[in-house]
């Protein structure tokens, strides 16, 4: 046999054993699992399912808690958050293997867009719709972090957001369920690598279930009221794409849904998550929400705060001390069942073997590894290009962009324009060298724009503030300049967790400097830097080019200038649809139809409209420009009629009709015409990303099958129905370009 052979027979030999291997495993794992259970007193098997936050600082110890250092000797703790860097993870470590049963902690962390490397947040980056970069920067902040001893990260936020006041939007993926199912999908391979054990992955965990996003009136931790039917429609969706794709854990949420907290809430963690889903991992409550039931009005106290949580399948209890307090109580009440315990105890311990951790409790503690992490200059190139990848050109006059170089003097204006922290946004580390290792805005520009280029730089006014007193300078050195540049938006601490904001314009007195600036009558590009789509009619009405950067990451100005000088061609389309104003909001493209839809953004005669405000959105979801332009052909259709068997294909050319090479992200959207229930006006379930030199046409292939049109009927079971639908392709969710089908 020669090598070509042997190489044959092996693979096929592994491929025919593997999944026997990973049965066996998986029984290894369960025996040892119930070995150690067996050998648990009911009080250290509570313990398993205590979480508590940790007394470092990432840079050095705050407080010294003798007594949670004792509960970690003596078993009464299986995990700890906000501990990291392998020296203080060992620490910990070394200290639980003191413990009787020597049972290793297991360290979570919030490394939801990068830990040493800052990349765009998720909501940017969902602005890529490029999967595989997602999944890239999620496998780069994974092996970042795995080699700072953590195991296991507190993200992704696969949370719906239809309401840009919620401040958490700039966590998620915006607000369509089958983008947000992809990129959960994404996120959660990109933490888990090749499989968490591995040193180079943390385990994910999918948060926070469920319905988080949907608080009313957009203000954080706020109550949920909703039909099972919409939940499952368009909330519960990404989640259960994060549960297929193997995520290890789940977060519960703050809010009540329908009346019930979801902490206590068995319909969505014991029936669908655990039973419906088959998840085998376990539940981490939120930050205190078990305890938190007690301000819903919920629970009397701690005592019957744990036995609902409990109850309800939420398996370890993030830092309220309800089950620690009194789980104990309760099964010796006989309130609590300790099966319920034991099955939490289970999940719990099946993860930390899974890890590994038990073999090697060390596991994750290689300095090596850390440091050679720490500055992986590899890791940063990745970071630029999700970076370049996530701007979202939204208007670009006169053909402005990319910057001619023969423009010689710039003025670069703006409170974010030399901001540093800024760039990273919410949820992101502060390290000492942030100064150094963060590319601000000016710096990136500054050196692609190179030596025969001059520029000159204000900062106009602050973030937040009502001072225009360094208007003068800014228009001064604008009217010096051939062009301006000029950045603005919020600050970091503006979208975020507890970040709800009523009034989501431009902060303070940013777009009287947009006013001023563009009075000079010079071009101004116009840099927005937000967690959210925020509102800014006058800057989209008036300025000549406009990029929506989000918060980028440690690279951000670079990539910004990749972007401004034309070494890389905008390719973002917006996830989320951008409002007028906040009265339109909730407004999100997949809507109903209702029963007097206005014919017009102007009529107003008695139909479902306001009166001083059209119903379109300021940008509808999925738009975004490029420097170049694309035409589409016709879509032609394979059949028009197809039975549950059947598969239809949608022919589509895309040319590049304008002067650059470019991608494209080729949209495919359908309407159910009738339904037993109502149906969205349009609904994206597919998309391509496509490459086009200069004068060149693609033709593009979907193909649509029996579970794209599948919807939950009014009983909330899954179906789809005969009847005629619309198809829509283009670059943006406002296409018209439409051909119809019947679904026999
Ligand atoms: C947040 C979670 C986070 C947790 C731990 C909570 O307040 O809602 O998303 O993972 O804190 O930091």
């Amino acid at each position: 046999m020669n090598s070509k052979h042997l190489n044959f027979v092996l693979t096929v030999c592994i491929l025919f054993l593997a999944p026997f291997a990973g049965k066996a495993q998986k029984a290894t794992i369960e025996h040892r699992v119930d070995s150690v259970l067996n050998l648990m007193t009911l009080e250290e098997k509570i313990g398993q399912m205590n979480q508590y936050s940790g007394f470092w600082e990432a840079t050095g110890p705050i407080t010294e808690e003798g007594n949670k250092l004792e509960q970690v000797r003596t078993g009464q703790l299986g995990s700890m958050l906000n501990i990291n860097g392998v020296d203080h993870t060992r620490k910990l470590q070394e200290l639980a293997m003191q413990s009787r049963l020597k049972i290793p902690l297991l360290f979570g962390q919030d490394v939801v867009h990068g830990y040493r490397t800052m990349f765009p947040i998720p909501l940017g980056e969902a602005a890529s719709w490029d999967l595989e970069a997602i999944e890239h920067s999620a496998r780069i902040a994974a092996t970042e972090a795995s080699a700072a001893g953590i195991h296991w990260t507190f993200a992704p936020m696969v949370d719906i957001g239809r309401d840009p006041r919620w401040g958490r939007v700039m966590e998620g993926a915006g607000e369509d369920p089958y983008l947000g199912s992809l990129i959960a999908a994404a996120r959660v391979k990109g933490f888990q690598g090749k499989g968490y054990g591995n040193t180079d992955a943390v385990m994910a965990c999918a948060k926070h279930f469920a319905a988080y996003g949907a608080a009313e009136a957009g203000r954080d931790y706020n109550s949920v009221d909703m039909s099972y039917r919409m939940l499952n429609e368009i909330y519960l969706k990404p989640y259960k794409a994060a549960v297929e794709a193997g995520v290890a854990t789940l977060m519960n949420s703050f809010n009540d849904i329908n009346g019930i907290p979801a902490t206590a809430n068995s319909y969505i963690q014991r029936d669908l998550l655990k039973g419906q889903w088959k998840f085998d991992g376990f539940v981490v409550s939120d930050w205190g929400s078990i305890g938190e039931m007690i301000n819903h009005g919920y629970s009397k106290d701690c005592y019957q705060a744990a036995q609902q949580a409990i109850t309800a399948g939420s398996d370890m209890d993030m830092e309220s001390r309800c089950y620690i307090g009194n789980l104990a109580q309760l099964v010796k009440d006989g309130k609590v069942d300790i099966k319920l315990i034991d099955d939490a105890v289970r999940r719990i311990l099946t993860k930390k073997f899974e890890m590994g951790l038990f073999d090697d409790p060390f596991k994750y503690c290689n300095e090596e590894r850390e440091k050679q992490q720490w500055n992986n200059p590899a890791n940063l190139e990745v970071e630029r290009d999700v970076a370049k990848k996530s701007i979202v050109l939204l208007k670009n006059d006169n053909q402005l962009l990319p910057l001619d170089t023969k423009k010689k003097a710039i003025a670069m204006i703006g409170p974010l324009a030399k901001a540093v922290r800024e760039n990273i946004g919410f949820w992101s580390y502060a390290w000492p060298d942030d100064s150094i290792r963060i590319v601000t805005q000016w710096q990136g520009i500054r050196t692609r724009a190179g030596k025969n280029i001059t520029m000159t730089y204000a900062k106009g006014c602050e973030i937040n503030d009502s001072s225009k007193a360094g208007f003068a300078e800014a228009v001064n050195i604008a009217r010096q300049a051939d062009v301006v540049i000029l950045s603005i938006g919020e600050a970091a601490n503006m979208s975020g967790e507890a970040k709800s904001r009523s009034n989501i314009h431009l902060p303070g007195v940013q777009e009287e400097l947009v006013k001023a600036v563009c009075a000079t009558g010079k071009p101004v590009i116009v840099l927005i830097n937000a967690g959210r789509p925020l509102v800014f009619n006058w800057t989209a009405d008036h300025a000549q080019a406009i990029l929506y950067t989000w918060w980028l990451g440690t690279e951000a100005g670079n990539a910004i200038a990749d972007v401004i000088f034309g070494d890389y061609n905008p390719s973002g389309k917006l996830p989320c649809t951008f409002p007028r104003t906040e009265g339109q909001i909730p407004i999100y493209y997949n809507h109903f139809s209702t029963g007097r839809p206005p014919k017009t953004d102007s009529d107003v005669n008695y139909v479902s409209s306001y009166i001083d405000l059209p119903n379109s959105p300021k940008f509808p979801f999925g738009y975004g420009l490029s420097y170049t332009t694309f035409k589409y052909s016709e879509p032609l259709l394979s059949k028009t009629t197809m039975n549950s068997n059947d598969k239809i294909e949608i022919k589509v050319s895309v040319t590049n009709t304008g002067n650059y090479d470019g991608k494209e992200t080729v949209q495919l959207y359908i309407r159910d015409l009738v339904g037993s229930v109502v149906r969205p006006v349009k609904q994206l379930i597919g998309f391509q990303q496509v490459f086009l030199k200069k004068g060149e046409t693609k033709e593009l292939t979907f193909t649509i099958g029996i579970d794209d049109l599948k919807f939950y009927d009014y009983n909330v079971n899954l179906i789809a129905e005969p009847g005629d639908f619309e198809v829509f392709v283009g670059g943006n969710s406002a296409t018209e370009l439409k051909k119809t089908f019947t679904l026999l």
